[in-house]
Protein backbone atom coordinates (compact mmCIF):
# COMPACT_ATOMS: atom_id res chain seq x y z
CA UNK A 1 0.00 0.00 0.00
CA UNK A 2 1.64 3.27 -1.02
CA UNK A 3 2.08 6.01 1.57
CA UNK A 4 -0.75 8.28 2.42
CA UNK A 5 1.35 11.42 0.84
CA UNK A 6 1.59 9.18 -2.51
CA UNK A 7 -2.22 8.37 -2.56
CA UNK A 8 -3.93 11.42 -5.10
CA UNK A 9 -6.48 12.75 -3.15
CA UNK A 10 -9.83 11.55 -4.14
CA UNK A 11 -12.39 14.87 -3.91
CA UNK A 12 -15.57 14.84 -5.21
CA UNK A 13 -16.35 16.09 -8.25
CA UNK A 14 -17.65 19.32 -7.74
CA UNK A 15 -14.93 20.03 -5.06
CA UNK A 16 -12.57 22.40 -7.77
CA UNK A 17 -15.74 24.07 -8.78
CA UNK A 18 -15.84 25.35 -5.56
CA UNK A 19 -12.71 26.72 -4.45
CA UNK A 20 -12.56 30.07 -3.85
CA UNK A 21 -8.68 30.46 -4.82
CA UNK A 22 -8.11 33.83 -5.90
CA UNK A 23 -9.23 36.40 -3.07
CA UNK A 24 -7.00 33.91 -0.76
CA UNK A 25 -4.21 34.16 -2.96
CA UNK A 26 -4.35 37.67 -2.89
CA UNK A 27 -4.14 38.08 0.85
CA UNK A 28 -1.21 36.12 0.89
CA UNK A 29 0.44 37.59 -1.56
CA UNK A 30 -0.30 40.80 0.13
CA UNK A 31 1.32 39.58 3.40
CA UNK A 32 4.15 38.49 1.60
CA UNK A 33 4.29 41.81 0.33
CA UNK A 34 3.96 44.08 3.24
CA UNK A 35 0.99 45.73 1.66
CA UNK A 36 -2.49 47.31 2.24
CA UNK A 37 -5.18 44.42 1.89
CA UNK A 38 -8.31 45.79 0.37
CA UNK A 39 -9.06 42.49 -1.34
CA UNK A 40 -11.01 40.70 1.74
CA UNK A 41 -14.28 41.74 2.29
CA UNK A 42 -13.73 42.26 6.45
CA UNK A 43 -14.59 45.10 8.09
CA UNK A 44 -11.66 45.91 10.81
CA UNK A 45 -12.91 48.09 12.38
CA UNK A 46 -13.47 48.12 16.03
CA UNK A 47 -16.15 47.00 17.51
CA UNK A 48 -18.94 49.09 19.61
CA UNK A 49 -17.95 48.30 22.95
CA UNK A 50 -21.19 47.04 24.39
CA UNK A 51 -20.85 44.58 21.83
CA UNK A 52 -17.71 43.61 23.15
CA UNK A 53 -18.58 44.14 26.67
CA UNK A 54 -22.06 42.06 26.19
CA UNK A 55 -19.66 39.02 24.80
CA UNK A 56 -17.30 39.42 27.78
CA UNK A 57 -19.83 39.66 30.96
CA UNK A 58 -21.15 36.18 28.93
CA UNK A 59 -18.41 34.33 29.14
CA UNK A 60 -17.17 35.38 32.76
CA UNK A 61 -20.91 34.64 33.28
CA UNK A 62 -20.69 31.49 32.35
CA UNK A 63 -22.61 31.95 29.43
CA UNK A 64 -20.34 28.59 27.55
CA UNK A 65 -22.54 26.11 26.71
CA UNK A 66 -25.11 25.28 23.82
CA UNK A 67 -28.36 27.52 23.22
CA UNK A 68 -31.10 26.71 22.00
CA UNK A 69 -30.77 25.62 18.79
CA UNK A 70 -32.70 28.97 17.44
CA UNK A 71 -30.92 31.22 19.64
CA UNK A 72 -31.28 32.97 22.98
CA UNK A 73 -35.01 34.06 23.30
CA UNK A 74 -33.55 37.47 24.22
CA UNK A 75 -31.81 37.99 20.81
CA UNK A 76 -34.78 36.79 19.28
CA UNK A 77 -36.53 39.09 20.66
CA UNK A 78 -34.23 41.90 20.13
CA UNK A 79 -34.44 40.89 16.19
CA UNK A 80 -37.65 40.89 15.91
CA UNK A 81 -38.03 44.13 17.31
CA UNK A 82 -35.13 45.57 14.98
CA UNK A 83 -37.10 43.67 11.76
CA UNK A 84 -40.07 45.46 12.60
CA UNK A 85 -38.44 49.02 13.43
CA UNK A 86 -35.87 49.34 10.62
CA UNK A 87 -37.36 46.93 8.09
CA UNK A 88 -41.32 47.07 8.46
CA UNK A 89 -41.36 43.16 8.75
CA UNK A 90 -42.92 41.77 11.60
CA UNK A 91 -41.83 38.16 12.94
CA UNK A 92 -43.27 36.31 15.45
CA UNK A 93 -39.44 36.00 17.85
CA UNK A 94 -40.75 32.44 19.14
CA UNK A 95 -41.51 30.91 15.62
CA UNK A 96 -40.20 33.38 12.67
CA UNK A 97 -36.82 34.18 13.75
CA UNK A 98 -33.49 32.12 13.91
CA UNK A 99 -30.09 33.10 14.55
CA UNK A 100 -27.35 31.57 12.68
CA UNK A 101 -23.93 31.10 12.36
CA UNK A 102 -23.74 34.43 10.44
CA UNK A 103 -25.48 34.48 6.76
CA UNK A 104 -23.51 32.61 5.37
CA UNK A 105 -24.72 30.08 8.10
CA UNK A 106 -28.25 31.08 7.64
CA UNK A 107 -28.10 30.59 3.79
CA UNK A 108 -26.33 27.10 3.68
CA UNK A 109 -29.25 25.73 6.35
CA UNK A 110 -31.89 27.72 4.31
CA UNK A 111 -31.08 25.41 0.83
CA UNK A 112 -30.76 21.82 2.51
CA UNK A 113 -34.00 22.79 3.91
CA UNK A 114 -35.73 24.23 1.26
CA UNK A 115 -34.34 22.83 -1.83
CA UNK A 116 -33.29 19.54 -3.72
CA UNK A 117 -29.87 18.74 -5.79
CA UNK A 118 -30.59 19.47 -9.38
CA UNK A 119 -32.81 22.27 -8.45
CA UNK A 120 -32.10 25.58 -10.37
CA UNK A 121 -31.13 28.49 -8.60
CA UNK A 122 -31.52 31.78 -9.98
CA UNK A 123 -28.39 34.61 -9.35
CA UNK A 124 -28.03 38.08 -10.65
CA UNK A 125 -24.39 39.05 -11.81
CA UNK A 126 -21.91 40.13 -10.89
CA UNK A 127 -22.82 37.94 -7.90
CA UNK A 128 -20.93 36.92 -4.65
CA UNK A 129 -18.73 33.91 -5.13
CA UNK A 130 -20.05 32.24 -1.72
CA UNK A 131 -23.54 32.34 -2.75
CA UNK A 132 -22.67 30.25 -6.06
CA UNK A 133 -20.40 27.82 -4.33
CA UNK A 134 -23.17 27.04 -1.92
CA UNK A 135 -25.40 26.06 -3.85
CA UNK A 136 -23.12 24.54 -6.61
CA UNK A 137 -21.66 22.28 -3.26
CA UNK A 138 -25.52 21.12 -2.53
CA UNK A 139 -25.65 19.87 -6.07
CA UNK A 140 -28.43 22.11 -7.49
CA UNK A 141 -27.20 24.14 -10.00
CA UNK A 142 -26.77 28.07 -10.30
CA UNK A 143 -28.50 30.14 -13.47
CA UNK A 144 -27.41 33.60 -13.59
CA UNK A 145 -28.59 36.52 -14.63
CA UNK A 146 -26.25 39.76 -15.94
CA UNK A 147 -27.20 43.19 -14.35
CA UNK A 148 -27.06 45.70 -16.79
CA UNK A 149 -23.72 47.68 -16.58
CA UNK A 150 -22.58 50.90 -15.91
CA UNK A 151 -25.33 50.67 -12.87
CA UNK A 152 -26.34 47.22 -13.11
CA UNK A 153 -29.64 47.40 -13.41
CA UNK A 154 -32.27 44.53 -13.31
CA UNK A 155 -32.91 43.12 -16.94
CA UNK A 156 -36.72 41.93 -15.97
CA UNK A 157 -37.06 39.68 -19.54
CA UNK A 158 -33.43 38.66 -18.94
CA UNK A 159 -34.99 37.26 -15.86
CA UNK A 160 -38.00 35.64 -16.96
CA UNK A 161 -36.01 34.05 -19.51
CA UNK A 162 -33.85 32.30 -17.52
CA UNK A 163 -36.66 30.55 -15.67
CA UNK A 164 -37.08 26.86 -16.28
CA UNK A 165 -39.45 23.95 -14.53
CA UNK A 166 -37.03 23.30 -12.79
CA UNK A 167 -36.26 26.38 -11.33
CA UNK A 168 -37.21 26.62 -7.34
CA UNK A 169 -35.33 29.89 -6.08
CA UNK A 170 -33.85 33.25 -6.64
CA UNK A 171 -30.99 34.37 -4.66
CA UNK A 172 -30.97 38.14 -4.28
CA UNK A 173 -28.30 40.56 -2.46
CA UNK A 174 -29.47 44.09 -1.26
CA UNK A 175 -27.10 45.71 -1.04
CA UNK A 176 -24.96 43.96 -3.54
CA UNK A 177 -21.38 42.65 -2.93
CA UNK A 178 -19.20 43.52 -5.15
CA UNK A 179 -21.14 46.43 -6.87
CA UNK A 180 -22.70 48.29 -4.38
CA UNK A 181 -26.38 48.01 -6.33
CA UNK A 182 -28.99 48.59 -4.00
CA UNK A 183 -32.16 47.23 -5.31
CA UNK A 184 -35.15 49.46 -5.99
CA UNK A 185 -38.36 48.95 -4.97
CA UNK A 186 -39.52 48.61 -8.57
CA UNK A 187 -37.07 45.87 -9.44
CA UNK A 188 -38.00 44.05 -6.74
CA UNK A 189 -41.32 43.82 -7.43
CA UNK A 190 -40.47 42.84 -11.13
CA UNK A 191 -38.10 39.95 -9.16
CA UNK A 192 -41.33 39.51 -6.94
CA UNK A 193 -43.65 39.29 -9.94
CA UNK A 194 -41.54 36.42 -11.48
CA UNK A 195 -41.70 34.62 -8.04
CA UNK A 196 -45.28 34.62 -7.19
CA UNK A 197 -46.11 33.78 -11.24
CA UNK A 198 -43.65 30.01 -11.33
CA UNK A 199 -44.01 29.70 -7.33
CA UNK A 200 -40.70 30.68 -6.24
CA UNK A 201 -38.79 31.21 -3.53
CA UNK A 202 -36.81 34.66 -2.93
CA UNK A 203 -33.67 34.28 -0.64
CA UNK A 204 -33.16 37.60 0.38
CA UNK A 205 -28.98 38.32 1.52
CA UNK A 206 -29.53 41.78 3.23
CA UNK A 207 -26.39 41.81 5.25
CA UNK A 208 -24.98 45.14 4.38
CA UNK A 209 -28.82 46.82 5.24
CA UNK A 210 -26.97 49.97 7.16
CA UNK A 211 -24.47 50.76 4.41
CA UNK A 212 -26.80 52.83 2.40
CA UNK A 213 -25.57 56.07 1.11
CA UNK A 214 -26.72 59.04 -0.87
CA UNK A 215 -30.34 58.97 -1.84
CA UNK A 216 -30.49 55.11 -2.00
CA UNK A 217 -32.88 53.45 -0.08
CA UNK A 218 -32.73 49.91 1.43
CA UNK A 219 -36.13 47.83 0.69
CA UNK A 220 -36.68 44.21 2.17
CA UNK A 221 -38.33 42.03 0.04
CA UNK A 222 -40.55 40.48 2.29
CA UNK A 223 -42.59 43.77 2.68
CA UNK A 224 -43.70 43.67 -0.81
CA UNK A 225 -47.35 42.50 -1.03
CA UNK A 226 -47.49 38.32 -1.29
CA UNK A 227 -43.91 38.05 -0.43
CA UNK A 228 -43.68 37.33 3.19
CA UNK A 229 -44.65 34.07 2.77
CA UNK A 230 -41.89 32.86 -0.21
CA UNK A 231 -39.27 35.05 1.24
CA UNK A 232 -35.89 34.37 3.75
CA UNK A 233 -34.59 36.98 4.41
CA UNK A 234 -30.90 36.88 5.95
CA UNK A 235 -28.75 39.14 7.45
CA UNK A 236 -26.32 39.50 10.56
CA UNK A 237 -24.12 41.42 12.92
CA UNK A 238 -21.06 40.35 10.78
CA UNK A 239 -20.87 43.55 8.70
CA UNK A 240 -22.71 45.96 11.14
CA UNK A 241 -20.74 45.57 14.17
CA UNK A 242 -17.47 44.52 12.66
CA UNK A 243 -17.44 41.28 14.12
CA UNK A 244 -16.91 38.88 10.71
CA UNK A 245 -15.30 36.36 13.36
CA UNK A 246 -17.91 36.35 16.00
CA UNK A 247 -20.36 34.34 13.47
CA UNK A 248 -23.50 35.58 14.19
CA UNK A 249 -25.88 36.39 11.78
CA UNK A 250 -30.16 35.42 11.51
CA UNK A 251 -32.81 35.15 9.42
CA UNK A 252 -36.37 35.45 9.81
CA UNK A 253 -39.06 33.14 7.12
CA UNK A 254 -42.62 32.15 7.59
CA UNK A 255 -43.15 29.90 10.80
CA UNK A 256 -43.83 26.87 8.63
CA UNK A 257 -40.32 26.68 6.87
CA UNK A 258 -38.36 27.86 10.35
CA UNK A 259 -38.32 24.52 12.04
CA UNK A 260 -36.97 22.36 8.91
CA UNK A 261 -34.40 25.36 8.32
CA UNK A 262 -33.39 25.29 11.81
CA UNK A 263 -33.17 21.67 12.35
CA UNK A 264 -30.74 21.57 9.73
CA UNK A 265 -28.79 24.56 11.20
CA UNK A 266 -28.69 22.47 14.36
CA UNK A 267 -27.28 19.43 12.11
CA UNK A 268 -24.52 21.48 10.95
CA UNK A 269 -23.58 24.20 13.78
CA UNK A 270 -25.50 23.02 16.77
CA UNK A 271 -26.73 27.05 17.43
CA UNK A 272 -24.77 29.98 17.08
CA UNK A 273 -21.66 31.05 19.30
CA UNK A 274 -23.21 32.05 22.86
CA UNK A 275 -21.07 34.61 23.91
CA UNK A 276 -21.27 36.39 20.37
CA UNK A 277 -25.29 35.75 20.73
CA UNK A 278 -25.23 38.06 24.09
CA UNK A 279 -22.92 40.31 22.42
CA UNK A 280 -25.27 40.58 19.63
CA UNK A 281 -27.65 40.79 22.09
CA UNK A 282 -26.42 44.14 23.78
CA UNK A 283 -25.55 45.47 20.79
CA UNK A 284 -28.96 45.34 18.98
CA UNK A 285 -30.86 46.89 22.16
CA UNK A 286 -28.19 49.34 23.43
CA UNK A 287 -27.50 50.79 20.37
CA UNK A 288 -31.02 50.95 19.23
CA UNK A 289 -32.59 54.84 19.07
CA UNK A 290 -28.65 56.26 19.52
CA UNK A 291 -26.72 57.55 16.34
CA UNK A 292 -25.02 54.44 15.92
CA UNK A 293 -26.32 53.69 12.77
CA UNK A 294 -25.83 57.03 10.99
CA UNK A 295 -22.43 57.45 12.39
CA UNK A 296 -22.02 54.06 10.77
CA UNK A 297 -23.34 55.60 7.51
CA UNK A 298 -21.87 58.50 7.46
CA UNK A 299 -18.28 57.30 8.62
CA UNK A 300 -18.88 54.52 5.31
CA UNK A 301 -19.55 57.38 3.01
CA UNK A 302 -16.72 59.35 3.49
CA UNK A 303 -14.08 57.05 2.95
CA UNK A 304 -16.48 55.24 -0.35
CA UNK A 305 -15.62 59.22 -1.28
CA UNK A 306 -12.18 59.18 -0.05
CA UNK A 307 -11.58 56.10 -2.27
CA UNK A 308 -13.06 56.67 -5.06
CA UNK A 309 -11.63 60.08 -5.88
CA UNK A 310 -8.21 58.56 -5.54
CA UNK A 311 -8.88 55.86 -7.81
CA UNK A 312 -10.85 58.47 -10.74
CA UNK A 313 -7.70 60.35 -10.52
CA UNK A 314 -5.73 57.04 -10.75
CA UNK A 315 -7.52 56.54 -14.16
CA UNK A 316 -9.85 53.93 -12.97
CA UNK A 317 -13.50 53.70 -13.72
CA UNK A 318 -14.69 54.30 -9.91
CA UNK A 319 -18.74 55.40 -9.91
CA UNK A 320 -19.92 55.74 -6.30
CA UNK A 321 -21.65 52.64 -5.33
CA UNK A 322 -25.08 53.38 -3.62
CA UNK A 323 -24.61 50.46 -0.77
CA UNK A 324 -21.83 47.82 0.87
CA UNK A 325 -18.26 48.98 1.41
CA UNK A 326 -16.59 48.03 -1.71
CA UNK A 327 -15.75 49.86 -5.05
CA UNK A 328 -16.15 48.09 -8.37
CA UNK A 329 -14.08 49.46 -10.65
CA UNK A 330 -12.68 49.62 -14.14
CA UNK A 331 -9.36 49.14 -14.42
CA UNK A 332 -8.25 48.38 -17.93
CA UNK A 333 -5.68 51.12 -16.98
CA UNK A 334 -3.44 48.43 -15.12
CA UNK A 335 -1.36 46.06 -17.46
CA UNK A 336 -2.43 42.14 -17.61
CA UNK A 337 -3.94 39.76 -19.17
CA UNK A 338 -6.48 39.55 -17.24
CA UNK A 339 -7.93 40.49 -13.63
CA UNK A 340 -5.79 38.35 -11.71
CA UNK A 341 -2.79 39.96 -13.78
CA UNK A 342 -3.79 43.13 -13.26
CA UNK A 343 -4.38 42.64 -9.10
CA UNK A 344 -1.20 41.37 -9.19
CA UNK A 345 0.28 44.16 -11.25
CA UNK A 346 -1.56 46.66 -8.98
CA UNK A 347 0.17 44.65 -5.93
CA UNK A 348 3.32 44.92 -7.47
CA UNK A 349 3.16 48.69 -8.44
CA UNK A 350 1.55 49.94 -5.05
CA UNK A 351 1.43 47.66 -2.26
CA UNK A 352 -2.53 47.53 -2.20
CA UNK A 353 -4.49 44.26 -2.85
CA UNK A 354 -7.78 44.46 -4.74
CA UNK A 355 -10.08 41.36 -5.78
CA UNK A 356 -9.95 40.71 -9.07
CA UNK A 357 -12.93 41.43 -11.03
CA UNK A 358 -13.77 37.78 -12.53
CA UNK A 359 -14.39 36.14 -8.82
CA UNK A 360 -17.63 37.93 -9.62
CA UNK A 361 -18.34 36.53 -12.75
CA UNK A 362 -18.93 33.46 -15.11
CA UNK A 363 -15.82 32.45 -16.78
CA UNK A 364 -14.07 34.79 -19.33
CA UNK A 365 -16.36 37.98 -17.68
CA UNK A 366 -15.20 40.57 -15.52
CA UNK A 367 -11.44 40.70 -16.36
CA UNK A 368 -10.92 44.46 -16.71
CA UNK A 369 -12.67 45.04 -13.10
CA UNK A 370 -11.33 45.09 -9.64
CA UNK A 371 -12.97 45.19 -6.53
CA UNK A 372 -11.43 47.11 -3.81
CA UNK A 373 -13.12 47.54 -0.15
CA UNK A 374 -13.12 50.36 1.61
CA UNK A 375 -14.10 48.91 5.14
CA UNK A 376 -11.44 49.62 6.67
CA UNK A 377 -9.45 51.01 9.32
CA UNK A 378 -8.80 55.11 8.55
CA UNK A 379 -5.27 54.71 8.55
CA UNK A 380 -5.00 51.46 6.14
CA UNK A 381 -7.67 53.44 3.93
CA UNK A 382 -5.38 56.37 3.81
CA UNK A 383 -2.23 54.29 3.16
CA UNK A 384 -3.66 52.76 0.11
CA UNK A 385 -5.01 56.24 -1.01
CA UNK A 386 -1.03 57.44 -0.68
CA UNK A 387 0.33 54.47 -2.76
CA UNK A 388 -2.40 54.59 -5.20
CA UNK A 389 -2.05 58.16 -5.96
CA UNK A 390 1.50 57.61 -7.60
CA UNK A 391 -0.16 55.31 -9.75
C1 LIG B 1 -22.97 39.29 0.44
C2 LIG B 1 -22.38 38.69 1.65
N1 LIG B 1 -23.11 37.85 2.39
C3 LIG B 1 -22.61 37.28 3.48
C4 LIG B 1 -21.32 37.53 3.88
C5 LIG B 1 -20.81 36.84 5.10
O1 LIG B 1 -21.64 37.14 6.20
P1 LIG B 1 -21.49 36.39 7.57
O2 LIG B 1 -20.21 36.81 8.19
O3 LIG B 1 -22.66 36.87 8.37
O4 LIG B 1 -21.54 34.94 7.30
C6 LIG B 1 -20.51 38.38 3.14
C7 LIG B 1 -19.11 38.64 3.54
O5 LIG B 1 -18.31 39.16 2.82
C8 LIG B 1 -21.06 38.98 2.01
O6 LIG B 1 -20.33 39.82 1.25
Amino acid sequence: MPARSQVPARLSHIAPAVVQSEIRAMSVACDAAGGVNLAQGICDTPAPTVVQQGAIDAILGGRNIYTRLDGIAALRDAIAAKLKEHNGIVADPEKEVLVTNGATGALYATLLALLNPGDEVIFFEPFYGYHVSTVVSLRMSATIVPLTPPDWKLDAQALRDAITDRTRAIIINTPANPCGKVYSREELQQIADVAQEHDLYVIVDEIYEYFIYDDAKHVSMATLPGMRERTITISGVSKTFSVTGWRIGYLTAPADLVPAIGYFHDLVYICPPSPGQYGALAGLTQLAGTSFYDDLKSEHLRKRDQLCEVLTSAGFGAPKPQGAYYIFAEASRIPGANAAERARTLLRETGVAAVAGSAFFREGRGETMLRFCFGKQQADLDRACEALRKL
